[in-house]
């Protein structure tokens, strides 16, 4: 059987002296949607950020612990640079390179790897766009700088330019959660049609979405895995009585 996707054990990552995960230990399958869950603040950016290594380019960041992605230990093994090239990332907040044309976004990855170039790239930008539910907006002004988008729009460019690298592995941080609904509908199917092919590790704060993409999950209070396994097992009861009783006993402590 092949490796999982991801496998962290024991994985711990400090802010200077803040403590923002504790002894983390999840499996994700591969070829599926896994969702991360946990009220704000919990360690969910943080935990996709020590996957791909981010996490160090924060200042003062620490990262103990065992991290395997696709295969490869990130902390550990010289081969890191490649596994990590097999993955993608779409952030939280939209972060497209704002000067750069809506076509250069996109075509910036595939660029750097040697992917394409001429009209094989030009495919590969409308293949992106399109996926990412962009294209019909964007067609007519390719060589507008990114920064002319509005955030929603910027938030399906980087999709785009994630899905643009062909990535294994698609870290998305709440991709929805700056999209009207339907929008946000188009790019819930999107991710069920690449699940089929990448894994996806989905950061999302509606139960309902993870209930309708996600197979497995995890969910986090205070940088500590509360469950994982099963979506339907998480979330057995209602979310928001999840999240309050989790809330109630961290003050009885
Ligand atoms: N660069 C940083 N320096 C110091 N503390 C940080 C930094 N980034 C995050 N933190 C802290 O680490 C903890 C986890 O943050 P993280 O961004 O991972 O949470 P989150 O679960 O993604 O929250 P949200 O749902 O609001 O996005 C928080 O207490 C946060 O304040
Ligand atoms: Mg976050």
């Amino acid at each position: 059987m092949r490796e999982p996707a991801v496998r962290t054990r024991e994985l711990s990552v400090w802010y200077g002296q803040s403590q923002a995960l504790h002894s983390v230990s999840i499996t994700v399958p591969r070829g599926t949607v896994y969702a991360v869950l946990g009220p704000s603040g919990c360690g969910k950016s943080t935990l996709l950020r020590a996957i791909n290594k981010l996490v160090l380019l924060r200042e003062g960041a620490r990262v103990e612990g065992l991290v395997e992605v696709l295969g490869v230990d990130v902390y550990r093994d010289h081969s890191a640079e490649e596994a990590l090239s097999r993955v993608g990332m779409v952030f939280q907040t939209p972060n497209p390179f704002p000067h750069l044309s809506i076509y250069d976004n996109v075509a910036i990855g595939p660029r750097l790897r040697g992917m394409a170039k001429g009209r094989e790239l030009d495919k590969l930008v409308r293949w992106a766009l399109e996926k990412a539910a962009l294209w019909d907006e964007v067609k007519d002004r390719l060589k507008s700088p990114a920064s002319s988008l509005s955030g929603g729009q910027q938030q399906r460019l980087c999709i785009a330019r994630a899905l643009a690298t062909m990535p294994e592995l698609l870290l998305m941080d709440e991709p929805t959660a700056n999209l009207d609904p339907v929008n946000a509908a188009k790019i819930e199917e999107l991710i069920k049609e690449l699940s089929r092919e990448v894994t996806i590790i989905l950061v999302t704060h509606d139960a309902e979405q993870a209930k309708r993409l996600a197979s497995t999950g995890v969910l986090l209070f205070m940088g500590r895995v509360v469950s994982e396994g099963p979506i339907s097992s998480i979330l057995s009861r209602s979310y928001s009585s999840i999240i309050q009783s989790l809330v109630a006993s961290a003050r009885r402590q």
